[in-house]
């Protein structure tokens, strides 16, 4: 599948990806369970959110000078979301930006953050907070990777393919009521949307990208405030999809009993659908409007209108997200 971009495109390739002399960056799970893809001097860093910061992204910078890479190298991102999106980073500004592969070997990189050219880290104030637009060169997407995927992990995935199906796939919500038997095709499809919809709108300006944060505006809220430690981006966002789900409700947009449909859907595949803690609602609307989406402390959010469907909504109230998560 090629993929078209601002200054060019990319391959997707569905095929094993074997190694290669480029330097791999990788998390210490992945290079763990993948020693034979690691090339020969890979860079290793601590598994999860918490590399996705400044000081990681320094470190990353600086084993790449010891390595001798330079503007015409490119480097391997072999691993999750936050490998994707922390080697992504440090390829966008290397030397004013090098080329890099993407290699994702969780199901949640496989079916989104793989594609589409979004790189980043975070600051203590927020996800996500520092980033670029750097395309990969190529991606290839191999099913192999999931065989060692933590359930957990695996579960995380499922929660960014059921989005697909709230948003703009409703057959895909029917197939997913029984667990799915043919996983690779459910990737192809995921793929699909997402490519169609960074081609359409690639630099996130005409409301159609946005659409892909269901659920983020208030799971990126509830995965900072706990410090990224209580949830995993996939069960944040999808506690974050059954909230905006109820405000959706709130506001009229969406029919009753949608975030019913969600809880149970998710349910389905051991997801959580309740944000259980006593923090105070304040503090994460706080966190939301230095949401990138938010446009003068206005909160934005991509609401599902009806199963298959939905609609980027401005200015939410806060008196309605307030009640929504004081519930
Ligand atoms: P992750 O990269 O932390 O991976 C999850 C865990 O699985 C880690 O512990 C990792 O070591 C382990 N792991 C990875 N591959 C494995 C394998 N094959 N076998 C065994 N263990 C393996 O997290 P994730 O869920 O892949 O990604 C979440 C990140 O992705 C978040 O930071 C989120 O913001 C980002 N994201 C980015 C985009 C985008 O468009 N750029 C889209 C969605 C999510
Ligand atoms: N995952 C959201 C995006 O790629 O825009």
């Amino acid at each position: 599948m090629k993929i078209l971009h601002s200054s060019g495109n990319y391959q997707i390739h569905f095929l094993p990806f074997t190694g290669s002399h480029d330097v791999v960056v990788t998390d210490e799970n992945v290079a763990g369970y993948y020693p034979d893809l690691l090339g020969e001097n890979p860079i290793v860093v601590p598994a999860g959110e918490k590399s996705k910061n400044l000081e990681t992204y320094a470190f990353v910078s600086q084993e790449l000078l010891k390595r001798g890479v330079t503007r015409k190298s490119r480097i391997i991102a072999l691993g999750g979301g936050v490998i994707g999106d922390l080697t992504g980073f440090v390829a966008a500004t290397y030397m004013r930006g090098i080329s890099f592969v993407q290699v994702p070997t969780t199901l949640l990189a496989q079916v989104d953050s793989s594609v589409g050219g979004k790189v980043g880290i975070d600051l203590p104030e927020g996800k996500n907070l520092i980033g670029a637009f750097h395309p990969p060169t190529e991606v290839f997407i191999d099913s192999r990777f999931l065989a060692t995927l933590p359930a957990r992990e695996y579960r995380c995935g499922m929660a960014e393919v059921i989005k697909y199906g709230w948003i703009m796939d409703e057959a895909l919500l029917s197939e997913l009521q029984e667990p799915p038997t043919d996983l690779s095709s459910i990737v192809q499809r995921c793929i699909k949307h997402k490519a169609m919809v960074v081609q359409e709108d690639e630099f996130e300006t005409l409301g159609i990208r946005a659409s892909l944060n269901f659920g983020h505006t208030v799971g990126h809220a509830i995965e900072q405030i706990t410090h990224y430690e209580r949830y995993t981006h996939g069960e944040a966002i999808a506690i974050g999809m059954v909230l905006e789900a109820k405000i959706a409700e709130r506001l009229g947009i969406a029919p009753l009993g949608l975030s019913n449909q969600m809880t149970w859907l998710f349910e389905q595949y051991g997801l959580p659908t309740q944000y259980d803690s006593t923090t105070y609602s304040q503090d994460l609307i706080e966190i939301m409007r230095r949401d990138k989406k938010s446009e003068a402390s206005e909160i934005t959010m991509s609401l599902v209108t009806v199963p298959g469907s939905c609609k980027l909504v401005k200015d939410v109230p806060h008196n309605v997200i307030a009640e929504v998560l004081g519930e």
